[in-house]
């Protein structure tokens, strides 16, 4: 059967989810939606949502989330081809004709299946008969228990080129060759058996089938792990290790664990975690990442400490990139160094391994970690790479909320690292330790006095500094959105950058989000056309904001760090008008309150002069 992406979604839009879901469960309204209480877990309060305009369930207590077809398939057991026929007939869509070339592989493909099945009750009899000695005693002393053999299907290849071929003979040579149980070489020789003298367990799809082998040597050797070529059944990259099982543990658990080796897999089942899953020896696929997101908004990557394991990391983390979205990240757990999940719960149990898991890293973490960290930050070429590297990794994201929130972060981080820094090369040089301000955001300690501070008059914030800071928004609009209330309130004395102020903010405020190129010509005309002469020409201090072919980046960064050293300072002039007063009617205590209040205010002059001093 041949249904395309396009005809399912049709499909879909034609269904209304609560009509399929009401026969089975009491709906009830709630707003927008109908909940009901959820038949995929036992609970007496409704936490099962339908959303009839997304076409979607989810439940709130164990996770469940489908469509219509999921809801016949998971809920009602129906074969997914019955379920979307009978949805066809009541949307009234006709099912459109089997693909001859898809019907024959699908009973190609069926044929195999039974060719698996018959190889996998094999290797179990092997195992358990008189060859299957070494192997039996390899599991023991790996620990691996009699239920964990069984529910794992383990088996034995025993050491010879012909018994699996002998004993599945009456599937005929060439299905044991598609199915890659033999290899064919490539004259026209004899097949002969593919694995030998191996520990076998199955690879099943998502419905438990046996569609692939992995054989582990018996102690050293190499290669250690053969696994079945790509074939009808089986394809690598699409498929994860202990899908069938980890699908519905992980409803319970409300997560889901990739690890690197699929023995890793089986320990961490024995161990009592069975919401886990493996790729099969290669990098996770984008295809493998949409699958666990059908599973879990955020599975957790838990590869090894060592290099290879960072660098599997790694690429998962940028092959998820350009998917992200609300519910669509991944979240990662480093190992200790040269320890594999196997390892951990030998020597720490369950416990030892849920310690890990408890505080696992976010993406935007784990890849800032390693793009900070990948070389030394000591020159401005190094952290100028840096800077670029993320900017890639954030060009990378489709979604363009969670691209803006990445930039945002990122550059918050990148201007807290590498501020410091810049310190060294004379900007200024840092005394104390930079500190969070109420919003968040970090500050810079105060720079030493200069003779360009002075040059910044003290009291009120001057006019050359109101117009620089107002062209400057006028330059880089969308740095309004980040501080709009302070920007509306800020005194200005300066009357003709209030004004293209108020004016700046009536336009945000009326909900147009403008950009450089519609605000400026707005600005310039009519009511605010002289003072906007008066703010442009002026301006110009020298700094990143106030030239329009600045790297808008640095822009909105000092920008906004002119804008909290001028709060400050309003703040602190407001403070030490009090103080004088009461040092007037008086107060003697009050003396010591101004002086303080002097050397605070100072400091800030200075540190607005440096950052004029910007290039
Ligand atoms: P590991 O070598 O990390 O596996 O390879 P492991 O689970 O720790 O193996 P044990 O504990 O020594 O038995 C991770 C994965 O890489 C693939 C396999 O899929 C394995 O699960 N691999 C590894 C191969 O395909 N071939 C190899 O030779 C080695
Ligand atoms: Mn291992």
């Amino acid at each position: 059967m041949n249904l395309s992406p396009a005809w399912l979604d049709e499909l879909r839009a034609r269904t209304t989810l609560s009509a399929v879901i009401a026969p089975t469960l009491k709906l009830t309204k709630a707003g927008r939606e109908f909940k009901a209480c959820c038949p995929f877990h036992n609970e007496k309060t409704p936490s099962f949502y339908i959303n009839d305009e997304k076409g979607f369930y989810h439940c709130f207590g164990c996770g469940a989330h489908g469509d219509a077809i999921r809801f016949l398939t998971d809920q009602r057991g129906l074969p997914f081809m019955d379920a979307v026929k009978d949805l066809a007939t009541k949307a009234g869509m006709d099912v459109p004709a089997p693909d001859p070339r898809s019907r024959e592989k699908q009973e190609r493909a069926a044929g195999l299946h039974d060719v698996m099945a018959a190889a996998q009750r094999w290797f179990v009899e092997q195992l358990e008969g008189v060859d299957g000695g070494a192997a039996r005693a390899y599991l023991k002393e790996r620990g691996i228990t009699e239920a964990t053999r069984q529910k794992f299907g383990f088996g034995f290849a025993p050491d010879s080129r012909g018994k699996l071929k002998a004993a599945l003979a009456s599937f005929g040579n060439d299905k044991l060759v598609e199915a890659g149980l033999l290899i064919q070489p490539d004259d026209n020789k004899e097949p002969y058996d593919r694995f030998r003298g191996r520990l076998t367990y199955p690879i099943r799809d998502v419905r438990g089938r046996v569609i692939a082998f992995s054989a582990r040597i018996l102690g050293a050797g190499e290669p250690k792990y053969l696994n079945s070529p790509d074939t009808p059944l089986f394809d690598k990259g699409r498929t994860l290790f202990n899908i069938d099982l980890a699908g519905p543990a992980s409803r319970n658990a409300r997560r889901v664990l990739i690890v690197e080796g699929q023995m890793d897999v089986i320990a961490l089942d024995q161990a009592g975690i069975g919401e886990v899953v493996a790729p099969l020896g290669t990098a996770l696929t984008e295809d493998q990442i949409q699958r666990l997101w059908r599973l879990e908004p955020a599975p957790i990557c838990c590869f090894d400490g060592d290099s290879a394991g960072q660098k599997a990391a790694i690429r998962a983390a940028t092959r998820a990139l350009p998917h992200l979205g609300p519910e669509r990240t991944l979240r990662f757990v480093d190992l200790p160094q040269g320890k594999d999940p196997d390892d951990v719960v030998k020597s720490g149990g369950k416990a030892a391994m849920e310690e890990l898991l408890a505080k696992p890293d976010p993406l935007v973490d784990r890849l800032w970690r390693y793009e900070r960290d990948a070389q030394p930050l000591d020159t401005p070429e190094a952290r100028a790479g840096l800077k670029q590297r993320l900017f890639d990794h954030v060009q990378a994201i489709q979604d363009p909320s969670v691209r803006q929130l990445y930039r945002d972060e990122w550059l918050r981080r990148f201007d807290e690292l590498v501020r410091p820094q810049a310190a060294g090369r004379g900007a200024f040089t840092p005394r104390q330790p930079w500190k969070k301000n109420r919003e968040g955001r970090f500050v810079p300690p105060p720079p030493p006095a200069s003779a360009a501070a002075r040059a910044i008059a003290s009291g009120g914030i001057d006019k050359a500094t109101a117009r620089a800071l107002v062209y400057g928004h006028a330059l880089f609009p969308d740095a309004i959105g980040d501080h709009v209330e302070l920007f509306a309130t800020l005194p200005l004395a300066d009357k003709a950058a209030s004004n293209v102020r108020d004016r700046m903010i009536d336009l945000t405020m009326s909900g147009q989000a403008l950009d450089r190129e519609g605000l400026v010509p707005i600005l310039a005309t009519d009511g605010t056309a002289s003072d906007w002469k008066q703010v442009s020409k002026g301006g110009d201090l020298g700094f990143t904001f106030t030239r329009s072919s600045g790297d808008p980046d640095l822009a909105r960064r000092d920008l906004a760090m002119a804008m909290e050293t001028v709060a400050a300072k309003v703040e602190l002039d407001a403070a030490f008008e009090a103080a004088m007063a009461r040092f007037r009617a008086g107060d003697d205590s009050a003396f010591e309150e101004q002086q303080k209040l002097h050397a605070a205010r100072e400091v800030i002059n200075d540190r607005l002069a440096s950052l004029a001093g910007n290039e």
